[in-house]
């Protein structure tokens, strides 16, 4: 049976699901795609969720799979899901744990799972009494989504109570405000991929935020990406299944929303520990664009099974191999759009791995970047330290104008 599958989304992580889900007997849509996704599929516009039905209803597509925050939290999945289309995703309720982080720091108290002390409140003089109580640094964030802006780590108090009252300038999204307590510690992202009621775990993946070397410089959404990461070994991972996935899954039946997805947990590391830093409701990116190549089961197999409450009879297995990848961003990233530049590419040995494009435009058959991050150059690996010659090898192989990248991806572990 041919089967027609949309993913939804514009970035390196849509691409990378749609390399995972390319195969005979399966044709892909992008909504809205980027210049290099129209290679592995088509590319389709709509204005509005309403226009985007229609075009489901007229290609036949018999399962959606939505990649970002924004649409899950504007209730992509809801909408589509009521005129009877499959899709992969949490529905709007079930995405709150994303799109507020005062409602899933309430759900993680209410469901016991660990995380870091806190108030949140959109009394100004009640954050700032409650900073006086914590030790420097403080870190202060607001309630609603802000692109991975709405985070800030005060070195001390005066920085704090001033970070409080500029969350106004986030608007709605920062009239509520969480301040809480610093933790010391590594972070890991960990991937469960749920159906409502059981979930699979994906081996844990690193990222890194951070623009510089070093882990200096501004947060960016992620330059970076590696797993399996030896610094999660069995037995923590099984204490974030134990510990913080099921009480979120258990959490969410009881509230009335079950969870099908992608629940994304950053954690926080602190003395063996893991602590729940926040949930994100969709994949990393580029933790995606590592992880997927990983998967032995295939990863269509694993959404159906998602999609339709029997993850439970799966098998699914992992390959026995690394991937890191390296984010390539264009020239003022992340703090202005930079101007188009055109890419050349040359031929690299595809068993080192791959590329997987996102801030890319298509014009007469060339691709040019369009600003942000422009693609990560996957490699893959029998060990950590080759997937990382892999990934340099093939950066090596990517050249536009103003192209800047970490060259210490890996560097927790290696
Ligand atoms: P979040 O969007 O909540 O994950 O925050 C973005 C980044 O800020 C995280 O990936 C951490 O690097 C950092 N961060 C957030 N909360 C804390 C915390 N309580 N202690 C230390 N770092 C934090
Ligand atoms: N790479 C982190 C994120 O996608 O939020």
């Amino acid at each position: 049976m041919q089967r027609h599958i949309l993913i939804v989304g514009s970035g390196g992580r849509e691409y990378s699901l749609g390399l995972a889900l390319s195969g005979e007997n399966i044709s892909l849509y992008f909504y809205p795609g980027n210049g290099a996704t129209n290679r592995l599929g088509t590319n389709l516009i709509a204005k509005d969720f309403d226009e985007l039905y229609s075009l489901i209803q007229s290609y036949g597509i018999d399962l959606v799979v939505v990649g970002p925050e924004a649409p899950l939290s504007e209730g992509i999945v809801d909408f589509l899901q009521n005129r009877g289309i499959k899709v992969f995703g949490p529905s709007q309720k079930a995405s709150r744990l994303e799109s507020s982080k005062a409602y899933m720091k309430d759900f993680a108290i209410k469901y016991k799972i660990p995380t870091a002390k806190y108030l949140q409140s959109t009394d100004k003089q009640k954050l700032k009494d409650f900073a006086n109580t914590l030790q420097t640094p403080i870190v202060i964030k607001a309630d609603g989504l802000c692109a991975g802006k709405g985070v800030i780590i005060a070195k001390n108090l005066q920085e704090a109570h001033q970070s409080i009252e500029q969350m106004e300038k986030f608007g709605e999204a920062g009239s509520c405000v969480v301040v809480e307590e610093y933790l010391d510690g590594y972070e890991l992202s960990v991937f469960a991929l749920c159906d409502g009621k059981d979930f699979v775990l994906l081996p844990a993946a690193q990222d890194h935020k951070r623009l510089l070397d070093g882990d200096n410089g501004p947060n960016t959404g992620g330059m970076g990406a590696y797993t399996p990461t030896p610094l999660c070994d069995e037995a923590l991972l099984k204490k974030i299944a134990d510990q913080i996935i099921t009480p979120a899954l258990r959490g969410c039946e009881s509230e009335n929303h079950p969870f099908c997805g992608v629940l994304f947990a950053g954690i926080m590391v602190v003395e063996g520990e893991p602590i729940l830093l926040e949930f994100n409701v969709r994949f990393g990116d580029p933790e995606c664009e590592v992880l997927l190549p990983t998967l032995k089961t295939p990863l269509l197999q694993i959404l159906d099974s998602c999609v339709e409450g029997r993850l439970k009879d799966l098998k699914y297995e992992v390959k026995d191999e690394f991937a890191l990848g390296v984010v390539l961003a264009s020239k003022d990233y992340p703090y202005s759009s930079s101007p188009k530049a055109l890419i050349r590419l040359k031929e690299f040995d595809e068993s080192l791995g791959h590329i997987a494009f996102a801030g890319v435009e298509e014009k007469e058959g060339e691709l040019y970047a369009s600003g942000g991050r422009v693609c990560v150059c996957v490699g893959r690996g029998e060990s950590l330290r080759q997937a990382r010659e892999n990934a340099y090898k093939i950066c090596e192989c990517v050249e536009f104008e103003g192209m800047q990248y970490r060259k210490d991806i890996g560097f927790r572990a290696l």
